[in-house]
Order: C-alpha cells, then sequence, then structure tokens
C-alpha cells in the first residue's frame, strides 16, 4: 500500500508530483506529502492528513518550485493518519528526506539505538526510523548518499520501496526497493520513479523494474546505475510499458469502478482473444503449457488468494474438479503462509491476484517453491512481483483496475480459470469431445450476455434505492454461485459499508436464519440447474420468515419469479459459467448503494488497492 513519486529533471517536479500521487491514491489515501528542492537550496515539506486534494490546498500559496522532488500518498501502518506521521519525513538534521512503502519490522529496536545516539523522533513511524539511519551512517561513516542506504537497508527487517533525497546532494535521487514494487521510468533526460507505471506514462514508455534488494543511484543527466545490496553493480534490463493513457483515466465515468464493471464484455473478451479458438476446437493458455505434464499427473491443485481473487479460487475449484476431476484446495493466502501446511511436490499451487502484490500471496508462493511444488500465477498486472515470483501462469489482461472494489479483475479471473480448467480437462481425457465442445461455444457468448445484464443498470439502481438504509443483508447461493454470494456481500460491506454476509443457501437454517425478518433483503441467484429446486426451497424457508427475497433468476424464470418479491433476469447460460454473469448485478447494485449512501466509491475507508503488508 501507500503510492510513491519521484521525480529529477529540467522540469518543474511539483505538477509531476501531484498529478503522480492522484493516479497513485488507489493505493491509500489517509495522507499526502510532497518535498522539493528548489534552486535556492531550500528543501521544502508540505504534508497533509486526508487526500491529495487537502495537500493542494495546504500548499496552494508555498513556493512548490524545483525541478527535483518526492512525493507520497499514505496508507498508515505504523501511527494513526495525521499530518506528523505523513510522509516525507525527515532525518535528524532535516537535511535528508524519505518517503516509504513497506514496514519496517525492527523499526523499534533501530530507533532505540539511534535515540541512545541523541537521535529524537517526531512521529510514530518506522520510516523516519529508517531516513535518520540512514544519516547517521552516512554522517558517522563519511559515505555517500547511496553507500548509506545500502548500508542501511543491510541493518533493516521487512519490506520497502523508498526514495531518498538530500539537500547537500541536488542531483541525485537514491531509490530501493524489497517486496513493495518500484519502476524507473526513463525519460529524454529526466527519471520519474513510482510504485507503479500510472503516473509514468505519459511521460515516457522506457521504464526499469527495480528487483528486489536493488538500490538505483538516479542522478541528473546521468545514467541510470543499479546497484545490490552487497554493493555491487547489477545490470538492468529497460522494458517498453504497453499500457495506455486512456486505461488508466475515468472516460467520461462518475467512478473508476462504474467504468469498469462496463468495461466487462471487453475485459472478458480480452482475457479469452486467442486463447480461444471455437473453429479449432483448440484452447490454448500459454503460461501453463510448460507445465502439461504436471497437470496430467496432480493429485491436487491449491489456489492461495485473498479477497475477491479468493472468491475467484473457489469459483476455480468447482471448475477443476467438475471438468479436469483434480481435488482443489482453496486457501487464503494469509492463513496458509503461517500454518505449515502440507505440500507434496507434486502440488500444484496456483496464485491468484489482480495487482500481483498482494504480500500474503507473495509469502504464500515462497513457502509453496520452498517445499518444492509447482507455483502458478494468475494476475493482472503485468510485470508485478507476483507474476515475477510464480514459475509460469497466465495474465488475466483485463487492464488497470483502479476501484478499489475489484469487479472486472474477478471475471478476467474466472475466464482464465474456466480455459485453464478446460484445457486442462482436455489434457487428461475428462470431458466428452461434445461436453467440451458445448463449453467452448458457450463461453465465446459470455461478453454478449454480459451486456445483457449491464442493460438492467436501471433496475438494479432502483433495488438498490429501495434498500439504500439497511444496515444488513444476506447473499445466498449455491454449487459454483456460493462464491458469487460471498463476492456480492464483499462488495456491498467494502464499498457501501452495509453489513453483509454470504452463505451457501443451505447453510442458512444452521444459524442465519435466525437473522431473517422483514427488515432482512435476502439476495439470492436461483438461476436455473441442478441446484435450482433446492434453491427454491431455500427462498420459501426465507418468504415463510417473512424475508425479503431479490432474486437473479434465468431468463423466462416463472417458479422463482413468483415467490421473490423483486426478481433479476439474466440470459441462459451452461451453469458453470453462471458465475461470469450473476456477479454482474451484485457489482452494480453495491456501487448504486454506495453512490447513494453518499460513500466513496473508488476510495472506500480504511481500504487500499494492493495490499503490500500482511
Ligand atoms: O490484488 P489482489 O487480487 O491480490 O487483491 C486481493 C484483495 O486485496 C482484493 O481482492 C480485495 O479484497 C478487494 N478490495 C475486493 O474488492
Amino acid at each position: 500500500m501507500c503510492g510513491i513519486v519521484a521525480y529529477i529533471g529540467k522540469r518543474e517536479a511539483y505538477p509531476i508530483l501531484i498529478k503522480g500521487l492522484q493516479r497513485l491514491e488507489y493505493r491509500g489515501y489517509d495522507s499526502a506529502g510532497v518535498a522539493m528542492l528548489n534552486a535556492k537550496g531550500d528543501l521544502n515539506v508540505y504534508k497533509r492528513k486526508g487526500k491529495v486534494t487537502d495537500l493542494i490546498e495546504f500548499a496552494k500559496d508555498e513556493d512548490k518550485s524545483g525541478n527535483i522532488g518526492i512525493g507520497h500518498t499514505r496508507w498508515a501502518t505504523h501511527g494513526e493518519p495525521n499530518d506528523v506521521n505523513s510522509h516525507p519525513h525527515y532525518s535528524q538534521s532535516k537535511n535528508i528526506v524519505m518517503i516509504h512503502n513497506g514496514i519496517i519490522e525492527n523499526y523499534a529496536s533501530i530507533k532505540e539505538g539511534l535515540k541512545k545516539r541523541g537521535h529524537t523522533f517526531l512521529s510514530q513511524t518506522d520510516t523516519e526510523v529508517l531516513v535518520h539511519l540512514i544519516e547517521q551512517i552516512k554522517e558517522h561513516e563519511g559515505m555517500k548518499l547511496g553507500h548509506a542506504v545500502i548500508a542501511a537497508l543491510n541493518q533493516v527487517i521487512g519490506a520497502y520501496s523508498i526514495v531518498v533525497m538530500d539537500k547537500n546532494d541536488p542531483d541525485t535521487l537514491i531509490a530501493a526497493k524489497k517486496g513493495s514494487p518500484m519502476v524507473i521510468g526513463i525519460g529524454a533526460d529526466d527519471f520519474f520513479i513510482a510504485s507503479d507505471a500510472s503516473p509514468i506514462i505519459e511521460y515516457t514508455k522506457n521504464v526499469v523494474y527495480l528487483e528486489d534488494e536493488q538500490v538505483a543511484i538516479i542522478r541528473r543527466g546521468k545514467e541510470l546505475k543499479i546497484r545490490n545490496l552487497k554493493d555491487k553493480e547489477v545490470t538492468h534490463y529497460v522494458q517498453e510499458l504497453t499500457l495506455e493513457l486512456e486505461s488508466i483515466e475515468k472516460g467520461g465515468y462518475d467512478h473508476f469502478m462504474l467504468k469498469e464493471i462496463y468495461e466487462q464484455p471487453k475485459s472478458v473478451r480480452d482475457s479469452m482473444r486467442g486463447r480461444l479458438n471455437t473453429t479449432s476446437g483448440l484452447i490454448t493458455v500459454g503460461g501453463i503449457v510448460d507445465h502439461e505434464k504436471k497437470f496430467e499427473k496432480a493429485k491436487r491443485i491449491i489456489f492461495v488468494a485473498c479477497g475477491t481473487s479468493w472468491h475467484a479460487g473457489l469459483v476455480g475449484e468447482y471448475l477443476f474438479e467438475e471438468l479436469a476431476r483434480i481435488p482443489v484446495e482453496v486457501e487464503y493466502a494469509s492463513e496458509f503462509r503461517y500454518r505449515n501446511p502440507i505440500i507434496y511436490q507434486d502440488d500444484i499451487v496456483i496464485a491468484i491476484s489482480q495487482s500481483g502484490e498482494t504480500a500474503d500471496t507473495l509469502a504464500a508462493i515462497e513457502l509453496a517453491k520452498s517445499k518444492g511444488a509447482t507455483v502458478l500465477g494468475v494476475c493482472n498486472v503485468v510485470g508485478s512481483s507476483i507474476a515475477r515470483a510464480t514459475h509460469g501462469g497466465s495474465y488475466t489482461h483485463a487492464g488497470p483496475e483502479i476501484g478499489v472494489a475489484s469487479t472486472k479483475a474477478f471475471t478476467a479471473q474466472v475466464t482464465v480459470l474456466t480455459l485453464m480448467a478446460l484445457h486442462i480437462a482436455k489434457v487428461r481425457g475428462t470431458l466428452t469431445e461434445s461436453r467440451y465442445h458445448q463449453l467452448l461455444y458457450e463461453m465465446e457468448t459470455i461478453p454478449s450476455k454480459i451486456e445483457e445484464v449491464l442493460k438492467l443498470n436501471d433496475q438494479i439502481k432502483e433495488i438498490a434505492y429501495a434498500h439504500k438504509d439497511t444496515n444488513n443483508a444476506l447473499y445466498l447461493g449455491r454449487g459454483v454461485s456460493f462464491p458469487v454470494a460471498l463476492e456480492g456481500a464483499l462488495k456491498l460491506k467494502e464499498i457501501s459499508y452495509i453489513h453483509a454476509e454470504g452463505y451457501p443457501a443451505a447453510e442458512m437454517k444452521h444459524g442465519p436464519i435466525a437473522l431473517i425478518d422483514e427488515a432482512m433483503p435476502v439476495f439470492v441467484i436461483a438461476t436455473k440447474g441442478a441446484n435450482y429446486e433446492k434453491v427454491v426451497s431455500n427462498i420459501q424457508e426465507v418468504k415463510a420468515r417473512k424475508g425479503k427475497i431479490i432474486a437473479v433468476v434465468t431468463a423466462g424464470d416463472k417458479e422463482v419469479k413468483e415467490m421473490a418479491d423483486i426478481s433479476i433476469e439474466i440470459p441462459e447460460t451452461d451453469e458453470l459459467l453462471v458465475p461470469l454473469i450473476s456477479v454482474i448485478p451484485w457489482q452494480l447494485l453495491s456501487y448504486h448503494s454506495a453512490v447513494m449512501r453518499g460513500c466513496n466509491v473508488d476510495q472506500p475507508r480504511n481500504l487500499a488497492k494492493s495490499v503490500t503488508v500482511e
């Protein structure tokens, strides 16, 4: 979490930093700050609790000149979100400033040592401790800034991406990374540093992704140099960005979340592009081709993920078990990593992540690799840490997802998992030819079916209006629709702050049924399929207790429509593929509920888009 941005070159740094911070605000928005070094040698720091707009207002009459500077938008870990804990942080002499994304785990012991040497601290942050340490080493050992940063990083335990600026060295920025992402853009005569490529894209397409334990020495007008923590120079590779500027802008929508919901016909199509060929009857999922033999013999697949990606993993469980007949376990990465799990060398672990930066998922991957398992990734962000840490895998190609609530990433993940499961089913011979082809053809129709569901927006807006003041909601589903119930509940609670629970419909009678009364809306997926009659019975149980049913049903349904208070009719599709379209009404419902309740849809309280801390 936290977004960092920095600039060194010939342009005015402040506008670049502010624009960059606004692009990175999805990563955290508790506070924001900048530091600029002007031509007179003044180091000006402006920082404020709140959003980037609060910072702009705060600094509006201040001197913001200078063509070197650093900026930060924070998601608080150590210390509450306030002006003092905001970044950048000063060193003891106030000559050095630093921004940081990550957590320094041993900061307390370092802080004690520095206090004994006369250091005083203003904030409660681990970041301030690190910048003090850097200065202490620089002064005490008589080192240049870059070497002092390397020496200091050798003493810290934890994750970081940092940028350091020194008043006494106005032509240099030092950047370093471990665990948290960092990209360096190389312009004609300037450098741009950021947590992801979004602040860089409009200035240059040439970027270097810093690797873990690398330190970049970025000097005005000089070539980029990268050293490792052993203080040895390492070779770096310049890559060309494929990201387009339009894809990270709102494009006329009020919120990124709405734009991303509406992008799903395209993003699902993009996830299938070049992979699904109904004419040849072939599915080609590049990332798993090299591992086909492993899948052929696999006794178990373990999905590791968090949040919405974990829900996609649950859908994957149904798909792989049903189609490829491989036993699947779906694990919260945060639990898996600390549980001493039993992992066999012939296990295939698949990590699912939109950002590719989730700390718990990354740790789960390292654990699985250390036990000899084959680890694959299903990631959206190209070049992300998870994509690089895994043995192989597939990108979802959903395009940048900026709204904190994950929407198009989910449908893209489920699309890729479906293609993988179908491909592996063919390799293992667990599916008849006709069923295989039937599913292939049906997959191809999904984007246009999503388009149909999006046309229900006005109806769903009315439903949101009718329920916007509820305090609680229950989401139910069975089989492959159970993860969609979980996803619907997560969406509602995270952006509209309405308490919601997702349950397998049949589990309701083991507890949650006690919550049902006339004030409780129950959102049910009751589409046609093997579980239909069972879900009908569950709906009756709710109705018998005066609960209010809002059901997603298959177009043309009569039985549930008669029972339900409100029905949302979605196009018919294969039972296994229903999650790809049944999740859309729940996404729209949570979006409209949040807007009507006056919530900040794209930046819900306490959350951040990439959870790069455990
Ligand atoms: O980037 P990832 O997919 O690894 O992120 C996992 C979760 O943090 C994420 O899905 C989170 O739950 C979203 N806010 C859900 O909308």
